[in-house]
C-alpha cells in the first residue's frame, strides 16, 4: 500500500511513524524533515501551503491513501489536490477545513444549530462595534478571523491591558483582515479533544492537555503548545459529564456539517474550557494538534493505516486506545517566541526511553539545525503520568545545543493546581 503525507513537523512525524509500520510511505514538505525524509520511499519538497505546487511535484504519481496534516495545507485545498492522485483522502478539503481557518463561519454555525457551548462573541469591523460589545460583555478575547498558527489570540486582563490597549489591537486586526471575532473571556481549565470522522460517524481520542503560554506557570504570549499530557480515558481536574458534553458537541458538528452538505472527513480537534458549569468551545481544528498528535497517535490500537482507509472510504469503525498516559515536552530555539536562535547546531541523543520527533528543524552534512519554531517533541509513555513525566525531562536532558523546555509540564504539581482550580471553580 502507498500512502502519502503532506507536512514536515513532529505532528506529522509521530503520524509518519505509525503509516511506515505497516506501509509505504511517501512524504511532501515545505523543508525536509530528516525523520519523515528517512521514514519516505520518496519525497518532495515544495511549498506546500500551495495548492497548484503540490499538484505538480505529484504529476505521474499515485497513491492508494493521502493525507494532508497542517492547518493552512488544508486551507489551500491540498486535500482537493490529493484526491486527483489518490485513491482516497484522509484529511478535509477547502470548504470543510473552513471549520478551523475563518473563526467566524465556526462560531456561527453552532449559532445557527442551536449547538452548545458557544461562548458569547461578535464579528466587527470598527472600533466602535468592538467598544460597545465589551461594555456588555466586560472582558474579550480577541482573535484574529483566519489562521495565526496559534499566535495571533489575545486575552484582555492577561495580554492586553485595559480597554484601550484592546481597542487598539483590534483596530490593528481590522485593518489588516476587515473584521475580528471578540469573544467573552471564559475562566476554567482547557482540554483537547480530538475526533477521527468519515463525514457522517465519530471516534473519539483520549483528552489531552496542552500549554499554548510560553513560560512556566502559564504565563508570556501564546505559542504554538510548548507540551501537553494525557492520562488515559479522562483528564484529573476533569468530570466525566464534561468529556461527554465535548463529545456531544464534537457529534453534532459532524452532523451539521453533514446536514448542510458540507461533510467533514479527517481529524476533527475541539478545544474546550471547562468551567464552573460545563463546558465552552474555544475552537475548532481541522486536523490533529500539534503537540497533541504525540500524545494520542502512539496510543492507537491496531493499524493505523487501516483506520485512515476507512475516514476516506467513510465506514470508520470504533477505535481502541492503550489506557497509558504521556507526556510531551517542546524544546524550542533560545529566545522562543519572540526572537528565536536560527540556524544553531542542536541535537537529542537516543538512548532513554523518550521517544524524539523531529520538529522545525534542517539537515546540513549530517547535523541537524534550528529554524527559530520549535525543534523537538519529547515523549514520554508509561503507566501513569509520574513515569511518563518524568521520561519525558530525561529525554529532555539527553540534548545540546541552544534549547530550551517547560519543566512543569505533567508534573504532579502542575497537575494538583488544575485539580484545585477547578474545585475552586465548582464550589
Ligand atoms: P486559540 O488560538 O483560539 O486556541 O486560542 C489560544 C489560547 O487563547 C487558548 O488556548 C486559550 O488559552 C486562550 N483563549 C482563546 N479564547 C479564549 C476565551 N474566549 N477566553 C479565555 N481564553 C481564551
Ligand atoms: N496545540 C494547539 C494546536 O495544534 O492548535
Amino acid at each position: 500500500m502507498k500512502v502519502l503525507i503532506v507536512g514536515n513537523g513532529a505532528r506529522e512525524h509521530v503520524i509518519a511513524e505509525r503509516i511506515a509500520e505497516e506501509a509505504e510511505l511517501y512524504a511532501v514538505m515545505s523543508k525536509k524533515n530528516p525523520a519523515i525524509a528517512r521514514l519516505s520511499k520518496k519525497h518532495w519538497i515544495c511549498n506546500i501551503e500551495n495548492a497548484d505546487e503540490v499538484k505538480k511535484v505529484l504529476q505521474g504519481e499515485s497513491f492508494d491513501l493521502g493525507f494532508s496534516s497542517p492547518d493552512a495545507t488544508l486551507a489551500a485545498g491540498v486535500s482537493d489536490v490529493l484526491s486527483e492522485f489518490c485513491s482516497g483522502v484522509a484529511s478535509p478539503g477547502k470548504n470543510a477545513s473552513r471549520i478551523e481557518w475563518d473563526k467566524a463561519y465556526a462560531r456561527n454555525l453552532m449559532k445557527n444549530h442551536s449547538i452548545p457551548g458557544l461562548p458569547g462573541f461578535a464579528v466587527v469591523s470598527s472600533g466602535e462595534e468592538a467598544r460597545s460589545f465589551i461594555k456588555e460583555t466586560g472582558e474579550v478575547a480577541v482573535k484574529p478571523v483566519g489562521l495565526t498558527g496559534g499566535k495571533g489570540v489575545r486575552i484582555m486582563g492577561e495580554h492586553l491591558n485595559g480597554e484601550e490597549e484592546t481597542i487598539a489591537y483590534v483596530n490593528s486586526l481590522i485593518e489588516k483582515d476587515g473584521s475580528v471575532v471578540l469573544e467573552e473571556r471564559l475562566f476554567g481549565e482547557e482540554f483537547t479533544l480530538q475526533a477521527f470522522c468519515d463525514g457522517e460517524h465519530v471516534a473519539l481520542m483520549p483528552p489531552v492537555q496542552d500549554h499554548k503560554r510560553a513560560f512556566e506557570q502559564d504565563k508570556g504570549p501564546n505559542t504554538g503548545g510548548m507540551g501537553s499530557y494525557s492520562t488515559g480515558e479522562n483528564l484529573p481536574f476533569l468530570e466525566q459529564k464534561d468529556l461527554e458534553e465535548g463529545g456531544d458537541i464534537i457529534r453534532k458538528i459532524i452532523e451539521v456539517m453533514k446536514k448542510e452538505g458540507n461533510p467533514f472527513k479527517g481529524i476533527l480537534y475541539g478545544q474546550f474550557m471547562a468551567m464552573e458549569n460545563g463546558v465552552k468551545v474555544i475552537e475548532f481544528n481541522a486536523r490533529f494538534g500539534d503537540p497533541e498528535a504525540m500524545n494520542v497517535v502512539p496510543l492507537v490500537k491496531g493499524s493505523f493505516v487501516e483506520i485512515f482507509q476507512k475516514m476516506a472510504e467513510e465506514n470508520l469503525g470504533s477505535v481502541e486506545f492503550d489506557n497509558s498516559s504521556t507526556v510531551v515536552k517542546y524544546l524550542v530555539p533560545e529566545g522562543y517566541p519572540g526572537k528565536s536562535v536560527k540556524d544553531a547546531e542542536v541535537s537529542v541523543e537516543e538512548g532513554t526511553d523518550a521517544k524524539i520527533y523531529y520538529a522545525s528543524v534542517y539537515e546540513k552534512e549530517g547535523k541537524i539545525f534550528t529554524t527559530g519554531s520549535r525543534s523537538f517533541g519529547i515523549l514520554g509513555i508509561a503507566g501513569n503520568i509520574e513515569e511518563a513525566e518524568r521520561i519525558a525531562e530525561e529525554g529532555c536532558k539527553n540534548s545540546s545545543g541552544p534549547m530550551w523546555h517547560r519543566k512543569d509540564i505533567g508534573t504532579k504539581e502542575l497537575l494538583e493546581k488544575r485539580i484545585k482550580h477547578m474545585k475552586e471553580l465548582r464550589g
